[in-house]
């Protein structure tokens, strides 16, 4: 059976792809910041025996991150998931009446703690964990992106540093395609929808289940052919 190995598993879409995949009859290599507080996600091992590991990985601990690669030691990840994320508490944008747009009065510091969260950690896994994916049969890595990363599609003021984040990170997606390319390594871009988690708040429309299982099946039908591409979890393609 394939296995897949995600960041930031102990709650809200990590905690579901774990879920979904491993009713599969998928592996799951579960990588989070407090692996002794994660309930939820060690729950799962109930049904999954020895199809489950857990690991204690800070996506901004370069020691941790090596850890859990040298513990694999070479073995194949089918699905490589870049999940963790932070997001800005900074209002929703200027058209809600609620962010300030005037770049003097945001917080700087935080936005250098979420680009190195949102784009330099998931570079750094990659790093570690794709000599993993080429040996597999899928070869495939994704990025949790958001609609909020669309150059095309920004105007709106505000969310700064999580917008740049995720723009950021399609742009990592895009440049470190072709050197994986060369590996038959599939890299995309996939936005998961405003989703109810603690990220996405109780106002979301989407549920994490249903979430899960369109990228699923969206995971499910690439190749090659589709590596360096910008999804929506409901199966339409984004803009760059
Ligand atoms: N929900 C949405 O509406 C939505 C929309 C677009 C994109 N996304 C993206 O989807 C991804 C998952 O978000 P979510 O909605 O599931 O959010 P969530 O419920 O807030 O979960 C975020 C996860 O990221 C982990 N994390 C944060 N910083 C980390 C670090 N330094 N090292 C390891 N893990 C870290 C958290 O771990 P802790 O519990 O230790 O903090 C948690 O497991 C994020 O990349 C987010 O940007 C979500």
């Amino acid at each position: 059976m394939p296995t897949m190995l995600v960041t930031g598993a102990n709650r809200g879409l990590g905690l579901e792809l774990v879920r979904q995949y491993l009713e599969l009859g998928w592996t799951a290599v579960a990588c989070c910041r407090g692996p002794g507080g994660a309930d939820a996600l060690n729950a799962l091992a109930d049904g999954a025996g020895d199809r489950l590991s857990v690991f204690k990985m800070d996506v901004n601990n370069a020691e941790e991150i090596a850890a859990v690669a040298k513990t694999l030691d070479g073995a194949p990840i089918d699905l490589l998931i870049n999940n963790a994320g932070i997001v800005d508490s900074y209002g929703t944008g200027v058209a809600e009446g609620n962010d300030d747009p005037d770049l003097k009065n945001y917080d700087h510091e935080f936005w250098l703690e979420i680009l190195n969260t949102n784009v330099v950690a998931p570079g750094r896994i990659i790093g570690a964990f794709a000599d993993n994916v080429a040996a597999s049969d899928k070869k495939l890595i994704a990025m949790m992106t958001s609609g909020l990363g669309s150059v095309a599609n920004t105007w709106q003021a505000g969310r700064y540093a999580y917008r740049t984040s995720k723009a950021g990170l399609n742009m990592l997606t895009r440049s470190a395609g072709e050197w994986l390319e060369k590996r038959d390594i599939t890299i995309i871009a996939i936005a998961p929808g405003w989703t109810r988690t603690e990220l996405g708040g109780p106002s979301a429309p989407t549920a994490v289940e249903e979430s899960v299982a369109g990228m699923r099946a969206i995971f499910d039908r690439l190749t090659i052919a589709d590596t360096g591409t910008y999804w929506n979890f409901d199966g339409q393609k984004l803009p760059w």
